[in-house]
């Protein structure tokens, strides 16, 4: 990926370990995660169900359970893992540098 396509999204504080924060970019929706083992990740912002902001969901290890009807994501590889939700979630590259979150997106 070329350089110039990385967008900072927030610091490495913002996101608490085993939790999600929410990321707006030219009009679309993003997820960032940050896993108990301090590893970060983004997916799209909406559940592939109802499109239910994942950003108020509940992050247990490496799963994201959306909070409208339950579904649940593996926010690393974007799997759907529970019903309702049955199509994966979008993912986008994610680094850190020098304290800042950069997604792949741009
Ligand atoms: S909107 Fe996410 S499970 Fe229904």
């Amino acid at each position: 990926m070329a350089e110039g396509s990385w967008i900072a999204a927030c610091q490495v504080d913002d996101i608490d370990p085993e939790d999600v924060v929410p990321f707006e970019h030219e009009g679309t929706d993003y997820a960032i995660y940050r896993s108990p083992a301090d590893e970060f990740y983004a997916t799209a912002g909406h559940c592939t169900h109802e499109r239910e902001l994942l950003c108020n969901g509940l992050v247990m290890d490496n799963i994201i359970e959306c909070p409208k009807h339950n579904g649940r994501f593996d926010y690393a590889t974007g799997e759907a893992r529970g019903a309702p939700a049955i199509d994966d979630l979008q993912t986008y590259p994610v680094k850190v540098e020098n304290g800042t979150v950069y997604l792949g997106i741009g």
